[in-house]
């Protein structure tokens, strides 16, 4: 059925009144101009983006193949998950040597000819540095082991053996949850807070710093745009480590261990320090992973008074409807209100300084549109350019992940064989050891947040493979790169593809919806986030339905017919101040 739009039933009377609090708001708001606030990152995770040696593992050179693609797509930066020498227990996370390729991703002549391309064609790069532990095959870490006297020693965090058992610290990817692993040459136990691959740099000791910052700025000189700061609230420690208890978990963490270790002495010299003696020497831009980072400590990484970091990124979002007491499984009824009350909240937390970021997928999560959209056929596409007009009509710097583009979903494995990830095979451990249900746990894993649903190889086309490599891919290509392809969708105009480039070409030609200021318009709503952003007297409303069905929204008063901006469907159906939204529909209006 036709649908009717009937824009000229609208009308706008915003009082003068509510406008001049709206001017005030904007003046106090007005951040100040950067290319990494304007920039929208597009994240590649070398391992499966493309294979050109047949040996099923995605290459440097790969990347600089598909250099064309990356700029059609209108973005600014890459962001490179870690492609350092690695033994690759946590896919690259674990490095043992952190000025030289890994060997599956190519040599350093790949590596500058890429960073050359990139610059060739306007294009950022952004790297991983992953400096709150090494690998365990790190020259640091194999002297650090040798003797209690090794000049390496005081690199890591080691408790000797004769005082007791040191206090508990919890050890992700380890079946046994512990921190701490017991090595017996020097009879002491080492600090680790993912596997005991990846032990925990000592940043108390200033040569690991100097060391750090030295490497920092021999990339920087290579002329690396930037780095993403894997786990960078954990560095610092207090290395007395004392016991803590449930109780001063409760009262000063939130209860949680991530608050906790986000939470050691000094973290913030060292981030001055960092910034004094690498960061501020170029034009670049730096990200926090924030982990246990929270909204009332946020600032105190980003606020550009303090001369620390850039952006960080929070874990509120995303961790939003996991059901509590299981591995990462996902409750479908999550509450699009808390999803709104969450944006929103972070959004006040730069107001008036520093900067925030805005994502919904990456490496460690699953596929956004399985996730926070729909991915069966008849919703997939236009569940994913209802949340790549979120992403992109947010206030914060847009982090967009490799094949979230074409609407790629989560790989849904059936068994445990399939998945390659150290966390979820760790976690199926901890199941079997407990005697739990192994199979409602990959069943649950299915919508929830396996890591590896989300790091399936990137679907070129229908091929084999998906044309991503022309061996065996290192974690099995998505059944459904038949159907979900770049081939197809570069050449359909109305595909997700070619929606995600216009909405990149919208959000840059329109710098309210970068520096405007966010406004919630429907805080009760459980169905639609509407909101206006808002810059100079200019206003774009952003209206959209998390729903499988028809929803209602009424529309603040507005004086003049609205342009569309984008619409993810052909129609628009709106009576006097209602608009009805239909499934999933995103649309963006330019109301002055
Ligand atoms: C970060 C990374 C994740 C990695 C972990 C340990 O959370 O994003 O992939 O496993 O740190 O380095």
């Amino acid at each position: 059925m036709t649908r009717l739009i009937i824009l000229s039933l609208i009308f706008l009377t915003l009082n003068s009144c509510s406008k001049k609090t709206e001017k005030n708001l904007e003046e106090k708001t007005f951040p100040k101009k950067e290319w990494w606030k304007e920039a929208v990152v597009y994240q590649i995770y070398p391992r499966s983006f493309k294979d050109t040696d047949g040996d099923g593992v995605g290459d440097l050179k790969g990347i600089i193949s598909k250099l064309e693609y990356i700029k059609s797509l209108g973005i600014d930066v890459v962001w490179l998950n870690p492609i350092y020498g690695s033994p690759n227990a946590d896919n690259g996370y674990d490095i043992s040597d952190y000025q030289s390729i890994m060997k599956e991703f190519g040599t350093m002549e790949d590596f500058d000819a890429l960073l050359k391309g990139m610059h060739e064609k306007g294009l950022k790069l952004v790297m991983d540095l992953v400096v709150n532990h090494s690998s365990d095959e790190h020259k640091w870490f194999q002297e650090s082991k040798k003797s209690r006297d090794n000049p390496y020693r005081d690199y890591y965090h080691w408790w000797p053996a004769e005082k007791g058992k040191p206090a508990f610290r919890p050890g992700a990817f380890e079946v046994d949850g512990s921190g701490w692993r017991y090595d017996k040459t020097t009879n002491a136990y080492y600090l680790h807070y993912f596997s005991y691959k990846q032990p925990d740099l000592n940043w108390e000791n200033p040569k690991v710093r100097q060391e750090i910052y030295k490497m920092m700025n021999w990339w920087f000189k290579k002329g690396i745009d930037g780095f993403r700061m894997d786990v960078i609230p954990f560095i610092a420690k207090d290395t007395t480590f004392p016991v803590i208890t449930q109780e001063e978990l409760n009262k000063n963490y939130e209860g949680r261990w991530d608050v906790y270790m986000a939470s050691g002495p000094h973290l913030h010299d060292y981030l001055h320090e960092m910034n004094k003696e690498v960061l501020s020497k170029y034009d670049v831009m730096s990200l926090a992973e924030g982990a246990g980072m929270l909204k009332s400590t946020a600032l105190n990484f980003v606020d550009e008074d303090r001369e620390e970091l850039n952006m960080g990124y929070h874990f509120d979002g995303v961790n939003l409807g996991y059901v509590p007491g299981y591995f990462k499984k996902m409750n479908p009824n999550w509450s699009l209100v808390e999803f709104k009350k969450i944006y929103s909240d972070w959004d006040a937390v730069y107001k008036t300084k520093g900067w925030g970021t805005i994502y919904l997928g990456n490496h460690d999560q699953p596929r956004m549109v399985t996730r926070w959209g729909n991915d069966v056929p008849e919703f997939r596409e236009y569940s994913s350019k209802m949340l790549t007009t979120f992403l992109l009509s947010m206030k914060g710097t847009p982090y967009y992940y490799y094949g979230d583009e074409i609407g790629m979903t989560n790989a849904k494995f059936d068994k445990i064989e399939d998945y390659r990830d150290i966390e979820t095979i760790a976690e199926y451990e901890k199941i079997k050891t407990t005697g739990g249900d192994l199979n409602q746990f990959i069943e649950d894993q299915k919508s929830g947040g396996a890591r590896d649903n989300g790091r399936t190889p990137m679907q070129w086309n229908a091929s084999n493979n998906a044309n991503f490599t022309a061996g065996e891919p290192w974690l099995s290509v998505n059944k459904n790169h038949a159907d979900i392809n770049v081939e197809i969708q570069d050449k359909d105009p109305n595909s997700i593809l070619n929606y995600f480039r216009k909405m990149v070409k919208l959000r840059k030609e329109n710098d309210v919806l970068i520096y405007g200021a966010y406004q919630l318009l429907d805080e009760a709503n459980n169905e639609t986030y509407t909101f206006t952003r808002t810059l100079n007297g200019r206003k774009v409303l952003v209206l959209l339905n998390f729903t499988e069905h028809d929803s209602k929204v009424v529309l603040p008063e507005i004086s003049k017919i609205p342009e569309v901006l984008i619409n993810n469907y052909e129609t628009a159906d709106i009576t006097e101040n209602t608009i009805t939204l239909q499934p999933y529909q995103a649309i963006l209006f330019k109301l002055n």
